[in-house]
């Protein structure tokens, strides 16, 4: 079944073409403050972050909604996350600042492999 994350263990971000993500060409195509959209964990689309200092930051934003799980899309302008189904807002590290949504997005832990593949834990 493709729900093989569940066990633990770090799981490689996937790009739109289902390919591992490599630290290095993702930083040379996002720059600071960029949060672009990657499959994470259980298959989540799941937001990488840049660093000011580019960097890929310590932590993935998962960028389903707590309130009923629509994809949150992030509004660079607003320097938010905004749901477009009932209206919640998550800041920029995914805290949550307006409901319906009971939580904050959900946050994975990010590392970069010897063979500079993005891992998700
Ligand atoms: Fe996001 Fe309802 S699903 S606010």
């Amino acid at each position: 079944p493709p729900s093989s994350g569940g066990s633990g263990g770090p799981q490689a971000a996937k790009d739109r073409l289902g390919n591992d993500v490599r630290a290095s060409a993702w930083l040379e195509e996002h720059g600071p403050g960029d949060r672009s959209l990657v499959q994470g964990l259980q298959g989540d689309a799941t937001y990488l972050v840049v660093t000011e200092s580019r960097e890929i930051e310590r932590f993935a934003i998962n960028s389903i909604c707590t309130h009923l799980g629509c994809v949150v899309p992030w509004n660079a302008a607003e320097n938010k996350f905004i749901c477009p189904c009932h209206g919640s807002q998550y800041d920029a590290q995914g805290k949550k600042v307006r409901g319906p949504a009971p939580l904050s997005l959900a946050l994975a832990h990010t590392s970069v492999s010897d063979s500079d593949v993005v891992q998700l834990s």
